[in-house]
């Protein structure tokens, strides 16, 4: 053992919970201050600086979101048998930090290339940096569901930071250094882990330094074959985007051999172990309809904020792609308060909710939301401009919506999966989110605003009000449905209760 290496103490903080905890915090913080804050910027930035049409601007954004949460799975692979946590984290930033830097730059080539580099290095650093969370804990932990929601907390004060500074400068001042500024927050992040990293001990090291280091090929070493064979994925990335009617196919594909998957190891397994991972499938396939609808925050609801909500408070006008970003992660820091206390006290009286329960509320949740903005829609009609109030009234909802899904996902895979394939599951369950980002981008595309009304509110409005009230009734219709059907789901997970 190599004795200059700091091992991870046994006193924990003052809260309880190992430092190295709030080391990831404030890496996964600026890493997501960086990419929320790039994210909240794309589609505006496309239409108007780009000029691409609108259907285009959709359809490019949800490749880009589908292929930065596919990546996670092959990320997560490479690191569990090959890398280990730390290097995927740090070879990861490395390349986020290229892409953000890469998109500062005013050049047209510029920007395929930069999310091509977001991609690539999302999917090294995401899952991983999530795993190493969870090697803070033993499995039987009981601080280990509280150090995930921290660690949440941090994932949401960055995004809401970034939405809002990068929002703000990218929109009023010039996108490319909205880009820019995106890109030193993500080298701060990872100057926090660089130095921090030591503090982790022999926490996220490979499985095998020997063999990585071994030469695999040409002399040259495992480890730098992945890193060479990531960079030439890249400019196959950017040949995607140029071509972006295969990712139907692509998605399309990867979603089918995912179900397939589940269904193949399903069958082969003993009744018990074969219902669960049923009912796993049922919630992963909803989870992608779930952030669908969703989603609609990184898309269609930036070009609506810009045109439909009125943005002036005490005769000053807010930037509205800063408020549409700063919107949903500043809900979740607060409601995540509320919903801390809220489960244990339903649950100390006997009537929290069960899982799938959950599921059919989070849907419930966000179609109330989303029947807000249409009333908002409806009561305008005359302005075109739906008051800033409501606007934030229906990402309360939406947002309450995302407590009883997003927090509990990771754990509901955890307990219905076999143990020797949960890393996989994982893998899908992020995968499920990249499938909803990617219909996302295709809901979006409906409320897509002919160029010749864009600037005028009264008829823009229409465009957004009919599909608006679709994506609510569509998601109460699916909350209703999963509620009725949550004690036949429930039998399948084996839950009594
Ligand atoms: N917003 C959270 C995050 O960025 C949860 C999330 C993860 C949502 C992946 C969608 C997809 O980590």
């Amino acid at each position: 053992m190599d004795l200059t290496e700091p091992q991870i103490p046994e006193a924990p903080t003052s809260t309880g919970h190992p430092k190295q905890l709030y080391m990831l915090f404030f890496t996964e913080m600026w890493e997501r201050f960086s990419f929320y804050g790039m994210k909240a910027l794309l589609l505006a930035y496309m239409i108007t600086e780009l000029k691409f049409d609108e259907p285009k601007g959709y359809a490019i954004l949800g490749s880009y979101a589908a292929l930065v949460y596919t990546m996670p799975m092959f990320g997560g692979m490479m690191s569990d048998r090959y890398l280990g946590g730390r290097k995927a984290v740090m070879y990861g930033g490395i390349l986020m930090t290229i892409g953000h830097l890469v998109l500062a730059v005013p050049q047209d080539w510029s920007f395929f290339y930069g999310m091509a580099f977001i991609i690539c290095g999302n999917g090294f650093f995401k899952p991983n940096i999530s795993s190493l969370v969870g090697t803070l804990y033993a499995d039987n932990d009981p601080r280990k569901d509280s150090g995930f929601s921290i660690f949440y907390m941090g994932i949401n004060i960055g995004a809401a930071l970034g939405g809002l500074l990068c929002g703000y400068v990218g929109q009023q001042i010039d996108w490319h250094y909205g880009f820019g500024l995106a890109g030193l927050f993500m080298i701060l992040g990872l100057v926090v882990f660089a130095l921090g990293k030591k503090s982790l001990g022999d926490k996220g090291l490979p499985p095998n330094p020997a063999d990585l280091k071994a030469p695999a090929f040409a002399g040259i070493s495992k480890e730098v074959v992945i890193y060479v064979a990531t960079l030439a994925i890249i400019p196959v990335i950017v040949a995607l985007f140029n071509r972006y009617e295969i990712m139907d196919f692509i998605m399309f594909g990867l979603g089918a051999l995912s179900i397939l998957y589940i269904l193949f190891i399903a069958f082969k397994m003993e009744a018990a172990a074969r219902f669960k991972l049923f009912a796993a499938l049922v919630l992963i396939v909803f989870s992608a309809l779930f952030w669908a609808f969703y989603e609609q925050n990184a898309g269609s609801l930036n070009l609506f904020a810009m045109r439909n909500v009125d943005m002036h408070v005490g005769g000053v006008e807010l930037p509205a792609l800063a408020v549409n970003n700063f919107l949903p992660p500043a809900w979740v820091v607060i409601l995540s308060f509320f919903f801390a206390w809220l489960w244990p006290a339903l649950n100390r009286k006997g009537i929290e909710p069960n899982t799938p329960t959950k599921f059919g509320l989070s849907f419930v949740l966000v179609g109330l939301g989303f029947y807000v903005f249409y009333l908002g829609c409806r009561t305008s009609e005359g302005s075109g401009l739906i008051p800033l109030i409501t606007f934030i009234a229906g990402y309360f909802f939406i947002i309450c919506g995302e407590m009883c899904i997003s927090p509990i996902g990771l754990s509901m895979i955890t307990k219905l999966s076999p143990a020797r394939i949960v890393a996989m599951m994982m893998g899908i369950w992020f995968f499920a989110s990249a499938v909803g980002e990617f219909l996302a981008s295709k809901i979006g595309a409906l409320m897509s605003v002919p160029q010749n009304v864009v600037d005028n509110p009264v008829l823009s409005l229409p465009y957004y009000a009919q599909i608006l009230n679709q994506i609510g009734l569509w998601s109460l219709g699916i909350g209703v449905v999963l509620i009725l059907f949550s004690s036949v789901i429930r039998k399948w997970m084996g839950e009594v209760r």
